[in-house]
């Protein structure tokens, strides 16, 4: 497909999708105002709908910004008493996150935690029915190992931008200082359809990976 064709259709199914919360809507232009990355908004209604279909208890977000992705999660959690935890290295949004996840009422529902990944993941006590992942895209294989004990047998595993614009694909011409991080991309797309995973890696946004994990994988 086209690139001008894959952007036109994406801006005709993005004007389908309400958000139909102003708090998003905030957000949205307050992350293109700051030149903050966000998820796309057809990836925030696909992480709505997975919680949706998997109604997990507990979730795992790597890259909180300011809180979009989580908010698009913790709308629906909330009304079973489900609960995130999601990660963020940068001082102020995580900040900017804890105010929001205030002001919209999911604090109780939000665990929001500052630090690197690479630190915090291998330290995290217990199991998750989901986990997003959506940060330093050269760090998904090495966090990969850790995500696959943290999550219950069954569970979703989704990482964002795996298609990293086109890189991913053989043959791409791309600067020598993206070198590691596209080879680990290419690696981690290889691995995530290695047993005991089943994947499928939608060109939504930029590249959505969607992972579950067997039932029978403890
Ligand atoms: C694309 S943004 C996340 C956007 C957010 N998920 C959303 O859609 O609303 C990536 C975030 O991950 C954070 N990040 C990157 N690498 C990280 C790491 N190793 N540990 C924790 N946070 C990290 C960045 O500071 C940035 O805010």
């Amino acid at each position: 497909m086209g690139h001008l064709l894959k952007e036109t259709l994406e801006i005709y199914l993005r004007s389908h999708i309400d958000v139909n919360n102003q708090a998003l809507e905030k957000l949205e232009k307050e992350a293109e105002e700051q030149h903050i990355a966000i998820i796309k908004r057809e990836v925030g209604q696909l992480l709505n709908v997975l919680v949706k279909i998997k109604r997990p208890e507990r979730v795992l977000e790597i890259g909180t910004a300011i809180g979009y992705s989580t908010l698009w999660m913790a709308m629906e959690l909330k009304q079973w008493g489900g609960g995130i935890t999601t990660i963020e290295r940068h001082p102020r949004r995580y900040e900017r996150a804890k105010e929001v996840f205030g002001q919209e009422q999911v604090s109780a529902f939000v665990k929001p935690l500052l630090g690197d990944a690479g630190d915090i993941v291998p330290k995290l006590e217990g199991n998750y029915d989901l986990i997003f992942v959506d940060a330093a895209k050269g760090q998904y294989l090495n966090w990969f190992p850790y995500l696959r004990k943290l999550l219950n047998p069954g569970g979703i595993l989704v990482a964002d931008n795996v298609l990293c614009r086109g890189l991913v694909l053989p043959d791409t011409q791309f600067p020598r200082r993206k070198k590691t991080m596209v080879k680990r991309l290419r690696q981690y797309l290889k691995e995530i359809q290695k047993p005991p995973f089943t994947s499928v890696v939608l060109p939504l946004g930029d590249g959505v990976a969607i992972s579950i994990l067997q039932e029978e994988s403890h």
